[in-house]
């Protein structure tokens, strides 16, 4: 039904193993993953740009676990990371340095250090200021850096403002103004090879058309570049590559590079893709044992649940959406569900708040959401929780974080044992 999770016999299966199975084994909360679902994602947006021979970096920010970057480096994916942690993971995972892009606003000297020791394909470079430092350290170290330009476009990638990196307004990229100026000095320079244009609108995308728009922007840019002796060799349309939520249909990489490869061919570019979410998204889920039911004098249901907002932000940050159903339900799952629910679908769903035990009132992982009947012990599957789930989960409350399980056919392991209370201290000094 989401990817390789499916109901048979009234009980959830993530590939060929029972959902039921692995919580008895390493407990609750528990994310979960599919390996064929996040190598089929890798290889169809892989396969949608085949054309252009994409070199496609996985987005690590998305889901960083070792065993999920040692999947995709065998299958042959590059990274884009935007840390010294993530260059770490990558390179620990098996990744090729020459696959390795690095990205984001405020480099340090020690990551920009360490990231030209590795010999990485390119840095993405977001400001003139980090233009100058990365063209020193490369001086100091008598080596070439290679990067490319970030561009901000300033094209509204019609998404949550929260993430929408490619609007002037926005703290990304280096706008067309200072870029001109940087190509026009480029040979001050002169231990840094500019081979690049990219850019990174925003995430999700739901069309194909910012990126066509950027796409205009880099080809009216691109000129100022030859003429400059620039030798641009690859463009990086970045991520943002939507999944479905809900089970509706929605924009597929065939659709994106329907519109795009045209321009890229015009180009006549290299093409890198940073895909996150839709390698990951729907390859994973969360799973939650309900703790507690509670029903006030006013009539309004809770869900409690083992599983926080500590463990799963995205419905507290940027009031997301995610399906969520019982994994062992009184009622079938339909194929769609969303926010917008009126009333109830069916007589035997009842409407509940699904929380977890955080104190604050913006732990909750769905309001007013209609679901079949649970009790106490029973296990909830937050779907769609594969990208930006675990990545950006967090100890708070003292909360130590869950296990993370990687299913292949009919077995499971264990990839990221649960944390302990000695984990939360283990750190602190005196
Ligand atoms: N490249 C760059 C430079 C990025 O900043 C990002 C995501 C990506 C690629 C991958 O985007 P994706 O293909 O996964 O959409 N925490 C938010 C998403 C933040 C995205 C940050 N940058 C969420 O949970 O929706």
């Amino acid at each position: 039904m989401v990817a390789n999770f499916n109901f048979r016999n009234g009980t959830l299966y993530c590939e060929d193993v029972k959902v039921e199975e692995i919580v008895k084994s390493v407990g609750s909360p528990a994310y979960i993953y599919s390996k064929k679902a996040i190598l089929d994602g890798y290889k169809e947006i892989r396969d949608a740009f085949a054309d252009a021979f994409p070199l496609v970096c996985f987005s690590v920010k998305s889901n960083s676990n070792l065993s999920i970057l040692r999947l995709l480096a065998v299958e042959g994916s590059g990274f884009d990371v935007v840390s010294g942690g993530e260059l770490y993971r990558a390179l620990q995972a098996g990744a090729h340095p020459k696959k390795i892009i690095f990205a984001g606003v405020g480099k340090s000297s020690e990551e920009i250090e360490y990231a030209l020791d590795c010999n990485i394909l390119m840095f993405n470079v977001e400001s003139l200021a980090e233009l100058k430092v990365i063209n020193a350290l490369a001086y100091d170290k008598k080596t070439k850096a290679t990067v490319a330009l970030r561009l901000n476009p300033d094209v509204d990638p019609k998404t949550h403002a929260k993430t929408t990196t490619g609007k002037r307004e926005n703290k990304f990229g280096i706008d067309l103004g200072v870029a001109e100026r940087i190509v026009k000095e480029a040979k001050r320079y002169d231990t840094l090879q500019i081979c690049g244009l990219h850019v990174h609108l925003g995430s999700p995308i739901m069309s194909p058309e910012p990126y066509v728009k950027a796409l205009e922007k880099i080809k009216d840019f691109l000129p100022l570049c030859r003429e400059n002796s620039l030798p641009i060799e690859y463009v990086n349309i970045g991520g943002g590559y939507c999944i479905s939520y809900t089970g509706q249909p929605v924009c597929k990489p065939t659709d994106y590079a329907r519109e795009i490869l045209p321009l890229v061919r015009d180009l006549n570019l290299k093409l890198i893709l940073e895909p996150g979410r839709f390698i990951v998204g729907n390859s994973g889920i969360l799973v939650t044992k309900v703790v507690y039911k509670k029903e006030t004098s006013f009539g309004k249901r809770f869900i409690i649940c083992d599983a926080a907002m500590n463990d799963l932000i995205r419905p507290t940050l940027y009031d997301a959406f995610h399906r969520i159903w019982p994994v062992s339900p009184r009622v079938p799952m339909p194929e769609v569900l969303t926010s917008a629910t009126p009333n109830p679908p069916e007589p035997d769903l009842i409407k509940v708040d699904i929380v977890g035990p955080v104190c604050e009132s913006s732990d909750f992982f769905a309001k007013d959401r209609f679901i079949p009947e649970i009790k106490a012990g029973e296990l909830l599957s937050i779907f769609s929780a594969g990208a930006y789930g675990f990545t950006m989960s967090s100890n708070y409350n003292s909360r130590p974080r869950p296990c993370e399980v990687l299913v292949d056919g009919k077995t499971f392991l264990l990839i990221r044992r649960r944390e302990t209370c000695e984990d939360l201290i283990s750190k602190e000094i005196g």
